[in-house]
């Protein structure tokens, strides 16, 4: 097996937002494993079926860090039209348990990282100005065969309509590309976020509106849609009639449930958060696998976007063969930097 560069920078857990934000790593010079085989991401050249989601990418330096380590699709972390501070620590806290399915109420925290770990970030942005900056410098720093993916969400009011968060969710998109990015993503699913933004996947008509809005703005420009949790048949064909403006859906956001800390209290005042790791890699699977048979059985549909749990060849294979079109990596890519120069030895042998 290959050397690895010790890539042992890393988002530092134990530190808020802002400090990880402004002590990035710096890129590392090593050369990818070529990854064998014709790769897309929303139908655009890949090198690798290997991405990061939104959440790990703080800004472009981060990008251009992972983008080193064998990453060839990076998100940028979920941004908005307005500043919006990080939720206070603890922001990660690794959770005991075996894999969710959806029906967990709560979990205990762990002593060390088992692989799984609550997310509380309640999606921060920078200042539109300064984030469209930095997509506007990170496309033009990174290599032209490397995917620049800008996540963005919309920001509810007081008083405002579906309209009003769907021209919200357009602006950003259309900011986003402006600034160079390759391809837009909306999140529609974010359990940390109590407005009703946080979860438009599960209100189909106004998922279809959103959708709708954010395509008039970024013309042909791919659009992916992130999606949370959907296990019922029902649910995830009427998403699918809701997103035929996208190109793309990413799946599965997390799994929601609340925390319970060794002293028998509730963390984060008894909300859910996301769990995120490897807890999720078989609902994610079995919910790529739904869709993909539902598109299927269409004849057409959008292209699908693993993401939850994978660390291993094995997970990206299982990933493609249930229909995905890219796998992403954002836990596994946290804990081991590595991650992704790992599997793709292991896919080039
Ligand atoms: C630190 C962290 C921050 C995240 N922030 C976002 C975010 O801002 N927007 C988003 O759509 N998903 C966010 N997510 C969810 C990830 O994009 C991804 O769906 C999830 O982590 C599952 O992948 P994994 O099991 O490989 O971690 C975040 C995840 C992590 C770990």
């Amino acid at each position: 097996m290959a050397d690895f560069p010790d890539a042992s920078a890393r988002y530092d857990a134990d530190r808020n937002y802002a400090w990880n934000y402004a002590h990035p790593p710096h890129p590392v010079a090593i050369d990818e494993p070529a990854v064998p085989g014709d790769w897309t991401f929303c139908g655009l050249k890949a090198a690798s079926p290997l991405g990061m989601p939104a959440g790990p990418l703080l800004n472009g330096d981060w990008i251009l860090y992972y983008a080193s380590l064998g990453f060839d699709v990076l998100t940028y972390k979920t941004v908005r039209s307005g500043f919006r501070e990080c939720y206070p620590l603890p922001n990660l806290v690794p959770v005991q348990t075996g894999p969710l399915h959806g029906g967990e109420l709560e979990l205990p925290v762990a002593a060390n990282m088992p692989g799984s770990w609550a997310v509380s970030f309640g999606m921060p942005s920078q200042n539109p100005d300064v984030w469209q900056a930095d997509i506007e410098r990170t496309r033009r720093d990174l290599s032209a065969d490397k995917l620049l993916n800008v996540s963005v969400v919309g920001t509810v009011q007081p008083d405002w309509s579906i309209d009003d968060l769907a021209n919200d969710y357009a602006q950003c998109a259309k900011w986003a590309v402006d600034s160079g990015a390759d391809t837009v993503e909306v999140n529609y699913s974010c359990p940390n976020v109590s407005t009703c933004d946080g979860q438009l996947y599960q209100q189909p008509a106004d998922a279809r509106l959103v959708t709708q809005a954010v395509r008039d703005a970024i013309g042909s420009t791919p659009l992916i849609v992130k999606v949370g949790h959907v296990t019922e048949e029902a649910e995830a064909t009427a998403l699918l009639d809701a997103l035929q403006p996208a190109t793309a859906i990413a799946m599965t956001n997390s799994v929601a449930a609340t925390i319970r800390a060794a002293d028998g209290t509730l963390l984060f005042d008894g909300q859910k958060r996301g769990i995120c790791g490897a807890a999720t890699f078989e609902a994610s699977l079995a919910q790529t696998k739904l869709f993909d048979r539902l598109i299927r059985e269409r004849g057409s549909g959008p292209k699908l976007i693993g993401v939850g749990g994978a660390s291993t060849a094995e997970h990206v294979r299982a990933y493609l063969d249930a229909g995905a079109e890219c796998v992403n990596i954002a836990t596994a890519a946290m804990v081991d930097p590595t991650v992704a120069l790992k599997i793709r030895a292991e896919l080039a042998e």
